[in-house]
């Protein structure tokens, strides 16, 4: 039986959610699953902008068949190659064998190398800014390199101003029926899952998602239809994601307070953690969170990293080196761009190692990255000596968001 959603006049959500999946990309962890958008329009002709992923191909194939009423498919939009989202070309080629593949120069090189088919003869080769009159509409296409693949490119329907986004504005979470953010909490879990989306999927190429973000500056952007997650069509979800989009592809942190990410076998770590960020608190800053590297995954921490202005790391030595949970964090962080951060340090040792020089030489590598205060090392458990150096810092760190 069908499952699709009228999204407006002729534009029909042919998606599909995913609760099982453990891991996307066999990385991130999945509390409420993930959602697969794809999309017809009717029109003179008609359009489908993406599939899905393999996990929920059989719903797929029967709400692309339901929305099209019995009319044949004239084009299949490719905007992004990644098999999240490419499973069932091949199927609608197959059903709907006269299509006609929307793609770039790119998308059919990804195309072949991950598939079978080959079915040049059926392509549709768009450049940068080319349009597709469909009837009463028209489609334009908005290349979008590395966001976050080579091939990746959007495709802006003229006439009402909607914007299908590919991986961008998208988010983590199966949709339950809903599928319009003003219908969710937009401003807290779906945005948290949006941003957990974004820095761990997109994070690394800031850069190349403001390029594309100044493409549509003089265009209107009256919906925004992503792969993954709600579509949003009230102006202020549209403007509140924008807005985070440009902070987060920026580095820019959304709040000036401390995250303090810790690393701890026994507690004693934790210990002086806790210290720190009761004295912050003494000292009147607000939103502190803090995290437990073995407790909370990555892409959590991670995404944390992106709101935080000011961060503490703390962490045990551990066979003369830095523990390693608290060192694949700051790998992970690196590795996607992380910069324009205040960073503090404690360490604890009980025989010596180089945890504090580590995370320091791996720090540095980030571009626009400040170490503040004094680091503090505690020598196996925290103790009264240790109470001048912790306050000393607390006060760098809150003389510092404050400033
Ligand atoms: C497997 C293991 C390896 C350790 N390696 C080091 C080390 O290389 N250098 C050091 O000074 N202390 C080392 N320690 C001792 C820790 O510094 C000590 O246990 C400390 O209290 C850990 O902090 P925690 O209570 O926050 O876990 C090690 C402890 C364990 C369990
Ligand atoms: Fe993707
Ligand atoms: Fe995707």
């Amino acid at each position: 039986m069908y499952s699709t959603r009228k999204v407006k006049e002729d534009l029909i959500y042919v998606g599909a959610s995913d609760r099982r999946l453990a891991l996307f990309e066999n990385l991130f962890p999945l509390t409420e699953g993930v959602a697969y958008n794809s999309y017809v329009i009717l029109d003179e002709k008609t359009v489908l902008l993406d599939t899905v992923d393999s996990s929920v191909s059989m719903q797929y194939m029967e709400n692309v068949e339901h929305a099209l009423n019995g009319r044949t498919l004239d084009y299949l939009v490719i905007n992004h190659m990644e098999p999240d989202h490419c499973a069932n070309i091949e199927a609608i080629v197959y059903r709907y064998p006269e299509v006609k593949l929307v793609g770039n120069a790119k998308t059919f090189q990804f195309f072949e190398q991950f598939y079978t088919l080959k079915d040049s003869e059926n392509y549709h080769i768009v450049k940068e800014g080319e349009e597709l009159s469909i009837g009463k509409r028209t489609l334009k296409f908005v290349m979008a390199p590395m966001v976050h693949w080579p091939e990746v490119m959007m495709t802006y329907e003229t006439s009402e101003g909607i914007l299908f986004s590919a991986d961008a504005f998208g988010a983590f979470g199966a949709l339950d029926g809903n599928i319009f953010a003003d219908e969710y909490d937009y401003r807290g879990r779906t945005l948290d899952e949006a941003r957990r989306y974004y820095v761990n999927i997109v994070g690394k190429f800031g850069v190349n998602v403001l390029n594309v973000l100044k493409k549509f500056d003089n265009l209107a952007l009256n919906m925004i239809c992503p792969l993954h997650g709600p579509i949003l069509r009230e102006k202020e979800d549209i403007d509140l994601l924008v807005g985070k989009y440009v902070a987060w592809a920026s580095y820019e942190p959304e709040l000036q307070s401390a995250l303090i990410i810790y690393g701890s076998m026994y507690g004693n770590t934790e210990n002086a953690a806790h210290f720190l960020a009761n004295e912050l608190a003494n000292q009147g800053i607000r939103n502190l969170k803090m995290f437990d590297v073995s407790k909370t995954d990555a892409s959590y921490i991670i995404s944390n990293l992106w709101i935080y202005s000011h961060i503490v790391f703390a962490s045990p030595n551990y066979n003369g080196d830095l523990y390693f949970k608290v060192d694949n964090v700051i790998r992970e962080a690196l590795a996607l761009s992380f910069k324009n951060r205040k960073i503090s340090f404690i360490t604890n040792m009980s025989w010596g190692g180089k945890a504090l020089k580590t995370m320091q030489e791996l720090l540095e590598t980030g571009k626009n990255i400040e170490f503040i205060g004094e680091p503090v090392e505690i020598k196996s458990s925290l103790k009264q000596e240790n109470e001048a150096s912790l306050l000393a810092l607390a006060t760098t760190i809150a003389q510092s968001i404050n400033a």
